[in-house]
């Protein structure tokens, strides 16, 4: 991970539109799974695609836990502007709340993979990405409490985008529904293929971010 250990106060390189509107459609997709998760638990049904019906009612086998996890996940990517971009607040507890809502999101993540859809192919993205999750909220944390602000900040953007790869997998996932009838694959064999690639992508878009903003800031390191 490309560490700012020199985070001194430098000429900030902006962030570029791509990347503000990939945060920006990764949160809306993230509220959509949600409503829609919720409305489906709230009024089951049997009509729609097939596929569908049986997803909803595999989450509504462990309706409980599954709120448990969307509903402060929900809180979670509602409040991540406001503590990310000082434009929509400069109240400290937006950021506060990240917190722990983060590791709510975090352990019930990993209660979720006992039912997963996509069996071990999906468990271990979601122990090597929740992890990482965990770990960078973890570190974010620790640098608050050390008064360091600039690495507390990158740390927690670092939460924040590896979390929102929740919702790059949804895409994917519409992808892999969307050409079912040609590949014979069904969720079981594709959940966990679209959450190592949603995943991967917000890693690798966060990373290599912070690489070149590095390069920018610090020219001659
Ligand atoms: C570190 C981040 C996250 C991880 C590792 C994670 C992991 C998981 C796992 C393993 C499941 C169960 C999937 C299955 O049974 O196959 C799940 C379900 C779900 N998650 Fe998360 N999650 C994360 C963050 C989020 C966020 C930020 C949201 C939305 C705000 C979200 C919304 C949902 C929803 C709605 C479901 C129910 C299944 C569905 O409707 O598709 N999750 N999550």
């Amino acid at each position: 991970m490309a560490e700012d250990v020199h985070a001194h106060s430098t000429p900030r390189a902006p962030s570029p539109l791509w990347l503000r509107v990939g945060f920006w459609v990764c949160t809306l997709i993230a509220v959509a799974a949600v409503v829609r998760r919720v409305v489906a638990l709230a009024f089951p049904s049997s009509f729609g695609p097939p596929q569908l019906v049986e997803l909803d009612r595999i989450f509504a086998s462990h309706a409980v836990l599954t709120l448990a996890h969307i509903l402060p996940a929900l809180a979670f990517v509602v409040l991540a502007p406001f503590a990310i971009f000082s434009r929509f607040s400069r109240a400290a507890w937006p950021e506060q709340l990240l917190f722990p809502l983060g590791a709510i999101v975090g352990m019930t993540a990993y209660a979720m993979s006992a039912y997963s859809v996509g069996g071990w192919i999906e468990r271990s993205a979601v122990l090597l990405f929740n992890s990482l999750f965990l770990f960078s909220l973890t570190r974010a944390w620790i640098y608050k409490m050390r008064g360091q602000s600039l690495l507390k900040r990158r740390w927690l953007i670092r939460a924040v985008v590896l979390l929102l790869g929740i919702a790059t997998t949804r895409p994917v996932m519409g992808v892999f529904f969307a050409t079912s009838k040609l590949t014979h694959l069904g969720p079981r064999q594709f959940f966990g293929i679209a959450f190592w690639i949603g995943f991967s992508i917000n890693w690798i878009v966060v990373e290599s971010w912070f690489r070149f903003k590095n390069r920018v800031e610090h020219p001659r390191r």
